[in-house]
C-alpha cells in the first residue's frame, strides 16, 4: 500500500478550492470532513488499533511519530526513511473527492497494530472504537497557543477555511466556529471520557515540551510496551523539534495544499507563543471566555501558560 499509487496521489494533489465551514450536528465542519461520513462511521475499529485523538494542532504528528517509532522504530528502519508520517498514521475523517479518503488509507494499513489520527470530537467517534475497547490517545494544548498555531495553519492550508486576520480569527475560535467547532467543548469532552473509560490516555502538549521522555514512559506503560533506555532516548532525540522540522517525511513539506513560505507546517513548537499574538484586550476577554466555558472538573493545562 505505502508504493501505491493512490498513495502517492494523495500527497500531490493540486491546490484545492478552500471550503467554508457549516454546523455540523452542532459542531463546525467542512465537507473535507464530512463528505464520507457515513462509511466513516461505519469504520470497523480492531482492538489493538491505537487511535491517536487531538484538537487541531495540539501535537498529533508529535505524538504520531512517537508511537511509530515506539512500534515499528526497530522493526522496520526503512519505514521511518521511505513512507511519510501522514502514510504511516491517516487521517480517518480526511476525504479529497475523487482523490483519496483517509478512511480508505487507514482500511488498507499493512501493518499493525495500525495507528490512526482523528480530531473529531468525543462525540463523533465511530462507534467501532468503543465497542472494540481500542486504546485512544488524546493530546491537548492550551487554548491560547492553539489558537495562534491554528491561525497559522489556516493560512498555510489551502483545506482550511480562510482565516481571515488575526482578531476575526481568534473571535471564530471563542466562538468554535473553526473547523471541529469549539477547542472548550473537544477538549472538555475528551476530559469527560476519560472518566468513564479506561482505555483513554489524556496527555498535555506542554507536558511533552518539558518532559518528553516522561510522557513517553507514560505512553509506554498504557501501551503495555518496554524499550530500553537507549531506545527511549533515541526516540527522544529523534522527536525533538528541530530533529523533525529538517526530517522530510515528517515536516509535511511534500504535501503540495500546503504552503510553507507563509507559514511552515513545524512553525515554533513552544509554550507561550500567544503572548507575541493576543492583546492585552484579547487576552482579557479570553480569560473571561475560558472561565465560562470551561467545565467543572475540567482538564488540569498548566496555570503559568
Ligand atoms: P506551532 O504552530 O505552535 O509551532 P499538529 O501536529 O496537531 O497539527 O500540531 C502542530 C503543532 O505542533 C505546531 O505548533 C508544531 O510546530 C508543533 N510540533 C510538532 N512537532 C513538535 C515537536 N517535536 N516539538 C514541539 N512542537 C511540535
Amino acid at each position: 500500500f505505502f508504493e501505491s499509487a493512490h498513495a502517492k496521489k494523495v500527497w500531490q494533489m493540486e491546490q484545492v478550492p478552500r471550503p467554508t465551514v457549516f454546523d455540523f450536528h452542532g459542531v463546525s465542519m467542512t465537507k473535507y470532513f464530512t463528505d464520507n461520513w457515513d462509511n466513516i462511521q461505519n469504520f470497523q475499529a480492531r482492538p489493538d488499533d491505537i487511535l491517536i485523538a487531538t484538537y487541531p494542532k495540539a501535537g498529533t504528528t508529535w505524538v504520531s511519530y512517537i508511537l511509530d517509532l515506539l512500534y515499528f522504530g526497530k522493526t522496520c528502519p526503512e519505514r521511518q526513511e521511505t513512507v511519510l508520517i501522514h502514510e504511516r498514521v491517516p487521517f480517518l475523517e480526511i476525504t479529497v473527492p475523487s482523490v483519496f479518503t483517509g478512511k480508505d488509507m487507514a482500511d488498507q494499513l499493512p501493518t499493525t497494530p495500525r495507528l490512526i489520527k482523528t480530531h473529531l470530537p468525543v462525540q463523533f467517534i465511530p462507534k467501532s472504537f468503543w465497542e472494540q475497547n481500542s486504546r485512544i490517545v488524546y493530546v491537548a494544548r492550551n487554548a491560547k497557543d492553539s489558537a495562534v498555531s491554528y491561525f497559522h495553519f489556516g493560512r498555510m492550508n489551502s483545506l482550511q477555511p480562510e482565516p481571515g486576520d488575526w482578531s476575526s480569527f481568534l473571535q471564530d475560535f471563542i466562538d468554535g466556529k473553526v473547523v471541529f467547532g469549539s477547542w472548550f467543548d473537544h477538549v472538555n469532552g475528551w476530559w469527560e471520557k476519560k472518566q468513564t473509560h479506561s482505555k483513554l490516555l489524556y496527555l498535555f502538549y506542554e507536558d511533552l515540551i518539558e518532559d518528553a521522555g516522561r510522557e513517553i514512559d507514560q505512553l509506554c506503560s498504557f501501551l503495555g510496551l518496554s524499550v530500553s533506555t537507549e531506545e527511549k532516548q533515541s526516540v527522544v532525540t529523534e522527536v525533538k523539534f528541530d530533529n523533525m522540522k529538517q526530517n522530510k517525511m515528517t515536516n509535511y513539506s511534500t504535501i503540495t495544499v500546503m504552503n510553507h513560505k507563509v507559514s511552515p507546517f513545524m512553525r515554533k513548537g513552544q509554550v507561550g507563543d500567544w503572548k507575541n499574538h493576543f492583546t492585552v484586550a484579547q487576552d482579557e476577554q479570553f480569560n473571561e471566555v475560558y472561565k465560562q466555558k470551561m467545565r467543572n472538573p475540567a482538564p488540569q493545562f498548566r496555570t503559568e501558560v
